[in-house]
């Protein structure tokens, strides 16, 4: 191992003792500052950095214990590791050091390559989790960064297919009827295909948003069957396009909600065509019902399919974003695997939850719980 140098304080009321430590620890690299006493130590540890300090616990005047605890007051275990300095055989001294917060001791008269190997330790320990915190800092402000990348670019990138989509439909309308059926067939291509990417950039979007803490709620009263049937309607192409049949069971007494009608609307679409999309030939059903949940008034909303199904391994990656079952799935069925991801962020940000259980070969139930009142947002 390389022995890791650093700045340590030694804190010794008998000069022997601390010029002794003092004159060997030099020799082995380290840079040393002394204290005879604990109001010394304190000033020099308020004055300068230090990465370890060596404390003696018995000391006229104010004690090791003492000054330990005013040590931790300002600087935690891992920012500022505390070696105690005990007489021998005292248990009782090294139980109390240890639960004031010190990292570890050594016993007098101090056998020097265990207090080395001791200051080592910790020194490496402290090394490591300062690199640690490092990793830490850089991966969120680039995973800021890459937020606030994908944010701009969804937007630069919205406009222009915006308007490749709303041309090619004004074209689709063949309006002086010189496109054959070749021309027609190729436009409604560029539009299906225009379609899907602006609804992943959109998916994009919203996912950086929601990463970034920038997604914004917007709560209204809206009645849940009125938003069913929407769904409902712009699902049943997808639904109908595999053969499936569709169930729609909607409690009488399921009533209005206040929360955010797009992005309940949103959840549902993910879920029914995902239903839709992984069925071929089967049911899909949805039950919609109150649903009191620990005290909160809630309504639950369920989505039955007969399809392709999931083993436990799939289920457990679900939510991650583009993760798909299998790398065949995205292939055959399409997707980018944000749908799930989404659906649970904003199930969450709607103070809901949504759950999953499936079977290979049987199909999946996913059944998302929303609260009947949203909490309004700060
Ligand atoms: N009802 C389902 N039956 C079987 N597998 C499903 C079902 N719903 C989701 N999955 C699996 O989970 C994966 C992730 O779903 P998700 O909705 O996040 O992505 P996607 O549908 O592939 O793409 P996207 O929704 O972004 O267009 C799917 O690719 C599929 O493998
Ligand atoms: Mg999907």
């Amino acid at each position: 191992m390389q022995t890791d140098t650093g700045r340590l304080l030694i804190v010794d009321d008998n000069k022997m003792n601390r010029e002794v430590l003092r004159l060997r620890l030099d020799r082995k690299g380290y840079e040393t500052e002394i204290a005879e006493n604990g109001r010394q130590a304190l000033a020099l540890i308020a004055a300068q950095p230090f990465d370890l300090v060596l404390l003696d616990i018995m000391m006229p005047d104010m004690d090791g214990f003492q000054v330990l605890e005013a040590i931790r007051e300002g600087h935690s275990l891992t920012k500022l590791p505390v070696i105690m300095a005990t007489a021998k055989d005292m248990s009782d001294d090294i139980v109390k050091a240890m639960s004031l917060g010190a990292n570890d001791y050594v016993t007098k008269p101090i056998d020097f390559p265990v207090a080395l190997a001791r200051i080592q330790t910790q020194l490496a320990l402290k090394r490591a989790e300062e690199a640690l915190q490092a990793a830490k800092v850089e991966a969120e402000e680039a995973n800021r960064t890459k937020s606030r990348f994908l944010a701009s670019m969804s937007h630069e990138l919205r406009t222009p297919l915006n308007s490749v989509i709303g041309f090619t439909n004004i074209l689709l309308k063949n309006r002086k009827g010189n496109l054959d059926k070749k021309d027609l067939m190729y436009l409604e291509r560029i539009s299906a295909n225009g379609t899907q990417l602006l609804e992943l950039i959109n998916d994009v979007l919203d996912l950086s948003k929601v990463e970034s803490g920038r997604m914004e709620v917007f709560s209204e009263t809206f009645e849940v069957k009125t938003v069913i049937e929407d769904v409902v309607a712009s699902a049943r192409p997808l639904i109908d396009r595999n053969e499936n049949t569709l169930d729609l069971h909607v409690a009488d007494d399921v009533g209005a909600m206040y929360a955010d009608v797009t992005k309940v609307r949103q959840i549902l679409n993910n879920l029914l065509s995902n239903a839709g999309k992984f069925t071929h030939k089967g049911r899909i059903t949805l039950d919609v019902a109150r649903q009191n949940r620990n005290g909160v008034d809630g309504v639950v909303f369920g989505v039955t399919d007969t399809g392709i199904g999931m083993t436990v391994e799939q289920v457990e990656k679900l939510f991650q974003p583009f993760t798909q079952a299998d790398a065949s799935t995205s292939r055959r069925y399409g997707g980018t695997g944000l749908g799930l991801t989404l659906t649970r962020q904003f199930c969450s940000l709607l103070g809901g939850d949504i759950s999953v259980e499936s079977e290979p070969g049987r199909g999946s139930v996913f059944a998302v719980w929303l609260p009947v009142q949203a909490k309004t947002q700060a």
